[in-house]
């Protein structure tokens, strides 16, 4: 019943014209019946955003655009800061929220993730919540307190029916960038954890809603985290800015 989904963070790599490069070249090495067993996702740089969703409607690509940030209010004097509504104007079509590096660098709380989930939301885009716990977490055996908190909070007074049409990223902050990836057991372990604490509050709406998980995915891995049954997809950080190996990641199956 759910899609797989597979999205790029390119995090704060590539300029416009490198961006417009590489979703071209991503193109090339996909195939229209890629897309219909899988939706493709990159999240350029704000400033690529333009230039990809140029890209996208003149060539007609099947590849859907998303943002990696935005802010929680509509407009204000916050300075530096991207609405939702200008991403939405922009074809924009998913915006992450709340990924460990937005928390653990620029100090994104719980409770703003929440804001910006339901502003998101409120757009017509579908938010990507992440998750995730630090390697001393992990160690001291905090892991599912740590993962259900955020999704609780983060999920904070949202509906049931916003719940299913969302993403949620599993990602453990020690895999993210590191070349260690979670085992796949481990990897869906917990998405079904997250899954079914979707469940203890939202009920129907955990079967819809797409988990995926994050770090270190690589074409050599992949294959494994996507036979688990909670598993819909992966966020994908290093490898998405490799076109060859982003295009082998969305076709894992071969
Ligand atoms: P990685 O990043 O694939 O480079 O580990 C994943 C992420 O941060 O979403």
């Amino acid at each position: 019943m759910r899609k797989d989904l597979i999205a790029g963070n390119w995090k704060m790599h590539t300029t416009h014209l490198e961006a417009l490069q590489m979703v071209q070249k991503l193109s090339y090495r996909l195939d229209p019946g890629d897309y219909e067993r899988v939706d493709v996702l990159v999240c350029p740089p704000f400033t690529g955003l333009r230039s990809v969703q140029t890209v996208i409607e003149t060539d007609h690509l099947q590849i859907q655009l998303g943002a990696q940030h935005c802010h929680f209010e509509e407009k204000g004097a916050f300075t530096g800061e991207v609405s939702p509504q200008m991403l939405s104007k922009m074809s924009v079509s998913y915006v992450i929220a709340g990924h460990s590096e937005r928390r653990q660098i620029f100090g994104e709380s719980d409770e703003m993730v929440n804001r910006k989930v339901k502003a998101i939301l409120a757009d017509g885009m579908t938010p990507i919540l992440c998750c995730g716990e630090t390697e001393a977490e992990r160690e001291a055996e905090q892991t599912e307190e740590r993962v259900g908190s955020q999704v609780r909070l983060g999920l904070k007074d949202l509906t049931a029916e916003q719940v299913a049409s969302m993403v949620i990223a599993y990602e453990p902050i020690w895999a993210i960038g590191t070349g260690k990836t979670a085992s796949a057991d481990d990897a869906g372990d917990m998405c079904t954890f997250v899954r079914n604490t979707v469940a203890e509050q939202f009920g129907e709406a955990a079967d819809s809603v797409r988990i995926l998980y994050g770090g270190s995915v690589k074409p050599g891995n992949i294959a494994g985290l996507m036979a688990k049954r909670d598993i819909d997809g992966a966020l994908v950080g290093g490898a998405s800015l490799d076109p060859d190996s982003f295009a082998s990641l969305v076709r894992y199956w071969i």
